[in-house]
């Protein structure tokens, strides 16, 4: 069977953490979309790994896939496996032949545009990894799949027709002057490189075949989203968004498994009890800002929404993993896990960093937004509609400190009740069950309730 892993908010919810947990029963875990824009951090034996390609089961003895709907860097890729293998493990790792490569031009390409839009103050904030670029080459059916660094002649024609239109593009319509990141000879070394090494390492696989080879023998498969439903491209809030699918119908076009195989299975929102985001757009439920990244903000919120703001982004850790950028903080959004839940059909929930929300004297969640004098209980289609909501907040009782690996021993009923009464809300208002709880960085901290697999 499957088990769907789906960030339910704007990426950062946790989703490593619930896959290294469930993973232990999984056999292989697949990635479905994006790339090494995604951050995730594991703890195994009191280690930290922070990985940004590499499909976090694969620290544990899984097989990793990374499905024909991610855009792989062959460069952090092998920079992550190898540093993988320094450390004494052995990872692997499988990649789909129908997955694109990601080349040094995306990235400055990525780089040149957000400088362009900035001037206007319309940047996205993206991670700079050339996601969007390498989509876009994709859905513009001049992109380079993982496949084609085997072939040379097939590599060397792509590159021939692909990189003089970049080129031009760069200097001649954004006029900007470039390197040795587009130059052919060196890029076909290079690359040519890296599929000589996939295919001795043995790594290429017919993703979809190889799944459901995996799960026909009895296997069971872990779908590990990146990023989250609100940076969805046809979901999120659009342009803010990554150039994929995270939420669970890109498990299928990602992955090469049907629909069937996907809904049969289980599929998990994972959700952090708060909302953080990086990078621009709207955020309805945000305390505070941050310069640069909230539209409009000046560097002062007034004093207590900064100072909650502050205390959630320190106790949270709340710092991107890929950038190192402070993560803009707010309350939790219901009518977002509204619209994530419906997009992907969750058949249960993980809600984490529940411990981050202790000490609080009160903590708030977004019941419902008010637009143009009417209540709205779930996402409205456009961004600009969405960043005019005025969300109405519930307020609920703050839960003290306490120990948390104490609790996640004992269960879901040595929560502090006021954390209970929270959980509780958010699963009826979505009308999902909570399948666990994180109270802490490792996956010993975590309340499970629900085993998928
Ligand atoms: P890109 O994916 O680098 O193109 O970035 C597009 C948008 O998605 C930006 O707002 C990024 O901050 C956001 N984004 C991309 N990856 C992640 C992630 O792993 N966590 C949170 N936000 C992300």
């Amino acid at each position: 069977m499957t088990v769907t892993i789906v960030g339910s908010q704007l990426g950062d919810e946790g989703k490593g953490g619930v896959v290294d947990l469930y993973g232990d029963a999984a056999d292989v875990v697949a990635r479905y979309q994006g790339g090494d824009n995604a951050g995730h951090t594991v703890v195994h034996e009191g280690e930290e790994y922070k990985l940004s390609l590499v499909p976090s089961g694969a620290i544990r003895g899984k097989t990793g896939v990374l499905g024909n709907g991610c855009v792989v860097n062959p460069r952090t890729l092998f920079d992550e496996i190898d540093t993988l293998r320094d450390r004494g493990l052995d990872p692997e790792i499988r990649v789909a032949r129908r997955a694109h490569v990601i080349f040094p031009y995306h990235r400055v390409l990525d780089g040149i545009e957000e400088d362009v839009k900035s001037e206007d103050d319309n940047e996205v904030g993206t991670t700079g990894r050339g996601i969007g670029p390498t989509y876009e080459d994709k859905a513009g059916r001049r992109g380079v799949r993982i496949g084609d660094l085997t072939d040379p002649d097939v590599l060397r024609e792509r590159l021939e027709y692909v990189v003089p239109l970049k080129r031009a593009l760069a200097e001649d319509v954004l006029g900007v002057e470039v390197g040795e990141e587009f130059d052919v000879d060196a890029l076909y070394e290079e690359y040519r490189e890296y599929g000589r090494r996939l295919e001795n390492e043995d790594m290429l696989v017919n993703a979809g075949k190889f799944l459901s080879d995996r799960i026909d023998d009895g296997e069971n498969v872990m779908l590990e989203g990146a990023q989250g439903t609100v940076i969805d491209i046809d979901h999120g809030n659009y342009p803010y968004v990554t150039s994929s699918n995270p939420t669970a119908g890109g498990a299928c076009t990602g992955t090469g498994l049907g629909p069937g195989v996907v809904g049969d299975g289980e599929v998990i929102g994972i959700v952090k009890a708060y909302l953080t985001r990086v990078g621009s757009g709207p955020m309805p439920t945000e305390l505070a800002g941050v310069e640069g990244d909230t539209p409009g903000y000046d560097g002062d919120a007034g004093e207590r929404e900064e100072e909650l703001a502050t205390y959630i982004r320190e106790a949270g850790d709340e710092y991107g993993t890929v950038t190192g950028r402070p993560r803009r903080v707010g309350w939790l959004d219901v009518p977002m896990l509204r619209h994530a839940s419906r997009v992907s059909s969750f058949t249960g929930l993980a809600v984490n960093h529940v411990d981050t929300l202790a000490g609080l004297d009160e903590v708030k969640a977004a019941h419902s937004y008010t637009l143009d004098g009417e209540e709205l209980l779930t996402l409205p289609a456009t961004t600009e509609q969405w960043g005019d909501c005025e969300p109405s907040f519930r307020t609920f009782d703050g839960w003290p400190e306490v120990d948390w690996a104490e609790v996640a021993d004992e269960g879901y009923e040595a929560l502090p009740e006021e954390a209970r009464t929270y959980l509780e809300y958010v699963s009826d208002e979505v009308d999902v069950p909570i399948y666990a709880v994180g109270v802490g960085p490792g996956r010993s901290e975590t309340v499970v309730r629900e085993r998928p697999f």
